[in-house]
């Protein structure tokens, strides 16, 4: 078997990987599908992978398009623009880590290499936004490593597009890429010297994307249908996206949600994007111009990724382009980037030798440094943006206290003083009053390393001058380095420290493992609880018998293995969330109007909570805050009457306690408002500090789950009790009473 390289295109709606094979001599991508609607499963050779990951009824992590037959709000996706700012992904009830989701969505593809029989183990390139951060690149390389994919190198997605596409370009110089895809949009200019394909300038559109397109749609639209649960909401999201992919082949379309229809046409959805059509123009503009290469000269222009096959953009394309417009099909356009990098792959592994690569830093990277001077504490430009990998840099600074600050910057826009500027990095140095050399090494696939060296302002006393340039002085300097090299600080950005402190490799490993199914921690309990189950489920009117459960606990507890609490408070908070749902629409709460009237009930009985009560979402049933708000407050909730016995109250009761305690704690951030749809703006940076802060309190103890837990189940089982849910409701409530009873297992010592 010949030598054997991969690439993978982590896409923020699809994955997709290729492989290239020295004996075939050619890259393919492969077919990792796993889509159960043929139609959607024949795309693109079978190789397009949703990049979602979810938690079925059962417990279990699904991947890709199974995650189809999840509770809608189970579904973790479009996570790949939250890594960018580490910002935590709301969905369930609570948040987690946009590395969390990546690990999962990467788990399902390294099953479906596995099921091919791929070699997971050899070389492989990611690709990754051409504009994104080191938080990102370093985040999406974590998440790879954590299956052990043998990642080689980042390499930036218009890059592997135009090595994607290279029987195209093969004789041309001067190459656009324009990549609108599901997250994000990438031009590039790239120059193909004589088989190096080398970035000169590249712009990223943030905000424009299938996913924003969706969402205008889903702003425009959301107005005629009733949708109050943020289930609903993502699901009307998803048969939008439907929509408008069917209108890039029709002019017009229809959306079926419940029983209404409603027929939307091509050129409405053209209306809705033309601002951002414009600011493509001027995106491409700007490209061009630095890039100093005119419009003429442009000699190709590729539309790349499954957005750039609207009509109206490939239409503005070639009215600006005109016949150097390359027409790719639908699959060339989505495959490119996959390909590319399996092509980037077999260059760095000596497979491919007559094709090369150059990439260019898309951001400057600047300095600063808190030591006393005011002088220092101005930024210090170290890499200019579109400065070609590797790049590195020295500066050197004068310390006048004991300690320095060394803080690295990144920024976008190439000024070190726009808004955009971000802190990649700040570490507390021991100086002492000497000089300091701070190097920098901006590596290949943008790791970054510094490293700091001391120097005795006695011995550099002997220099004279810091300009100092004679040779004599540069030889002692050079040695002063290397023998203070050892003293010297050694920051690697990339290391997960600095990063994410709430990370580390550990944990890395045991959600890989978590989403690989290593750990059958529910598994084994759950089946033993089922078997209890099927006796009671029988017989409509036998009420489930405690004791029976609690022996259970007991007898298995030892066995279980444990993996992180946080999921299992979600999986408990998603259970207490069903179980509402039967009770409030038993109770007769189904519609809004209802949840209303509990509002004005509530607002007349609670002055804080009526001052409140505009920042909470729409009364969404789904939501579990709300919720959670309600059930405090149900005493006052008359309609409840049939199921308030006094075993119940006291249950309600104990609930309250703990539920009190989270939404005093924690939850009372959620209540701030910076919230008042998860769905809408996440990405901002000040929420993802403030999500930042409350994740690190929500580190819910074992005991905590177990508490959370009983209360719940025992909340369910007199809910069965009363024999007011029968049919499909009592077997709901005991499916949820199984749950529960298996986490209480699981976390009980
Ligand atoms: N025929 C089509 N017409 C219009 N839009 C489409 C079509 N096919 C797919 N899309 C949209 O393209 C997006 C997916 O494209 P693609 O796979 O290139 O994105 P991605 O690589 O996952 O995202 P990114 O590169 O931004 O991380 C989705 O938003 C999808 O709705
Ligand atoms: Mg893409």
């Amino acid at each position: 078997m010949g030598k054997q390289a991969l690439g993978f295109d982590f896409g923020t709606s699809n994955c997709t990987v290729s492989i290239f094979d020295s004996d075939k001599g050619v890259v393919e991508t492969l077919p990792i599908s796993n889509y159960s609607e043929s139609k959607k499963r024949s795309l693109a050779n079978q190789s397009l992978f949703p990049s979602k990951v979810g938690l079925n009824d059962d417990f279990e992590y699904v991947f890709g398009d199974e995650t189809k037959k999840c509770e809608r709000d189970f579904v973790w996706d479009n996570s790949k623009r939250l890594l960018e700012h580490n910002t935590p992904i709301y969905r369930g009830g609570v948040h987690k880590k946009p590395i969390w989701v990546a690990i999962g969505i990467m788990a399902g593809i390294f099953k479906e290499l596995k099921n091919l029989s791929v070699k997971t183990s050899s070389p492989m390139v990611i690709t990754v936004p051409a504009n994104s951060y080191s938080t990102q690149r370093s985040l999406t390389r974590l998440a790879a490593e954590s299956f052990s994919f043998n990642v080689d190198q980042l390499v930036s997605e218009p890059c592997a597009a135009a090595l994607g596409c290279y029987e195209y370009i093969d004789k041309l110089k001067h190459i656009l890429i324009v990549d609108v895809g599901g997250g994000t949009t990438d031009i590039a200019l790239i120059e193909n010297d004589f088989g190096t394909l080398k970035e000169i300038a590249i712009e990223g559109l943030k905000r424009f994307g299938g996913i924003n397109i969706d969402q205008k749609m889903y702003e425009k639209y959301k107005v005629d249908f009733e949708l109050s649960t943020d289930s609903e909401k993502l699901l009307f999201r998803d048969l939008l996206e439907d929509v408008k992919i069917e209108l890039s082949s029709k002019k017009k379309s229809k959306l079926i949600y419940k029983d209404q229809v409603v027929e939307i046409t091509r050129e409405s959805v053209e209306k809705l994007i033309k601002k951002d059509i414009e600011s493509l123009d001027k995106t491409i503009d700007k490209v061009l111009k630095k890039g100093k290469v005119e419009i003429k000269n442009i000699e190709a222009v590729l539309p790349i990724g499954g957005s750039s096959n609207i009509p109206a953009i490939r239409e503005h394309l070639k009215k600006k382009f005109k016949s150097r417009l390359i027409n790719l099909d639908f699959d060339e356009s989505i495959t490119a980037v996959a390909k590319g990098a399996g092509i980037a792959s077999a260059i760095n592994a000596k497979i491919i030798k007559d094709l090369n690569f150059k990439q260019c830093l898309e951001h400057s990277v600047g300095l600063r440094i808190w030591s006393g001077t005011k002088e220092n504490k101005i930024f210090k430009p170290m890499l200019e943006k579109g400065s070609v990998f590797p790049a590195s840099a020295v500066q050197t600074f004068i310390a006048d206290t004991d300690e320095s600050i060394v803080a690295l910057y990144e920024s976008t826009s190439g000024k070190l003083i726009s808004n955009d500027t971000k802190l990649i990095i700040e570490k507390r140095i021991k100086t002492g009053v000497m000089h300091v050399d701070v190097e920098l090494t901006y590596d290949d696939d943008g790791k970054i390393d510094i490293k700091t060296y001391n120097i005795n302002r006695g011995e550099w006393g002997k220099l004279g001058d810091l300009g100092d340039s004679s040779k004599d002085s540069q030889s002692y300097i050079k040695n002063l380095r290397s023998k203070s090299r050892e003293q010297g600080m050694n920051l690697r950005i990339d290391s997960i420290n600095y990063i994410d402190s709430q990370l580390n490799q550990k944990k890395l490993k045991e959600w890989s493992n978590e989403f690989l199914g290593k750990y059958k921690k529910y598994k084994k309990v759950s089946e033993k609880v089922k078997s209890i189950f099927s006796k009671e489920v029988k017989d409509e009117f036998i009420s489930v018998n405690n004791e029976d459960l609690s022996n259970v606990v007991v007898e298995i507890s030892s066995e279980a293995e444990f993996g992180s609490t946080n999921d299992a408070f979600m999986y408990a908070e998603g259970v207490l969330k069903r179980t509402l749902r039967i009770v409030f629409s038993i109770a007769g709460y189904e519609k809004k109007g209802h949840f209303k009237s509990i509002h004005d009930l509530l607002s007349e009985c609670d002055v804080v909570y009526k001052t409140r009560q505009k920042l909470l979402p729409e009364q969404p049933l789904d939501d579990i805050r709300w919720l959670i708000k309600v059930l405090q407050r149900s005493r006052y909730l008359t309609n409840l009457g049939h199921i308030n016995t006094d075993e119940l109250r006291s249950d309600l009761d104990s609930l309250r306690t703990i539920l009190n305690k989270y939404s005093h704690g924690v939850r009372s951030s959620f209540f701030s408002e910076v919230f008042n749809d998860s769905l809408d703006e996440y990405d901002s940076l000040i929420e993802s500090n403030i999500l930042d802060e409350v994740y690190k309190e929500s580190k819910y103890s074992a005991q905590d789950v177990v508490l959370i837990s009983s209360n719940i189940a025992s909340l369910i089982s007199s809910l069965i009790n009363t024999k007011v849910y029968i049919g499909t409701d009592r077997d709901n409530l005991i499916k949820m009473l199984e749950s529960m009873y298996t986490l209480v297992q699981t976390y009980k010592e």
